[in-house]
């Protein structure tokens, strides 16, 4: 994902946007990223990303997720038809709150 690409597909959020609000508030767990514009209020697709972007930040890892943005649009439209979760990309220590698809 490129830094102008959106984290948060229902609020527009960047990942450079994001990026800049953890240096400029130093947020200490990942729900503060709902200050910045709104990140994870809509639809909560983007939750675990942003739990796992602030895991990278926190460690001062460089903020990236590992998706094309075209793909993880498409993901998150699957989750909003089906309301199940492709866990790709969010699979870490960083994301306890988000618990993956029951096994089919
Ligand atoms: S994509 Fe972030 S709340 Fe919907």
């Amino acid at each position: 994902m490129n830094p102008d690409d959106d984290v948060c597909l229902c609020f527009r959020v960047s990942l450079r946007k994001l990026d800049s609000f953890m240096r400029r508030t130093h947020p200490t767990v990942p729900s503060q990223l709902s200050d910045c514009l709104g990140a994870g209020t809509g639809c909560h697709w983007c939750v675990p990303f942003l739990e796992r972007i602030h895991g990278q930040w926190s460690r001062g890892e460089k903020v990236d997720l590992p998706v094309s943005p075209e793909d993880y649009a498409s993901r998150r439209a699957r989750y909003r038809q089906t309301g199940t979760r492709d866990p790709a990309g969010t699979e870490s220590a960083d994301s306890p709150g988000f618990e993956p698809p029951p096994a089919s």
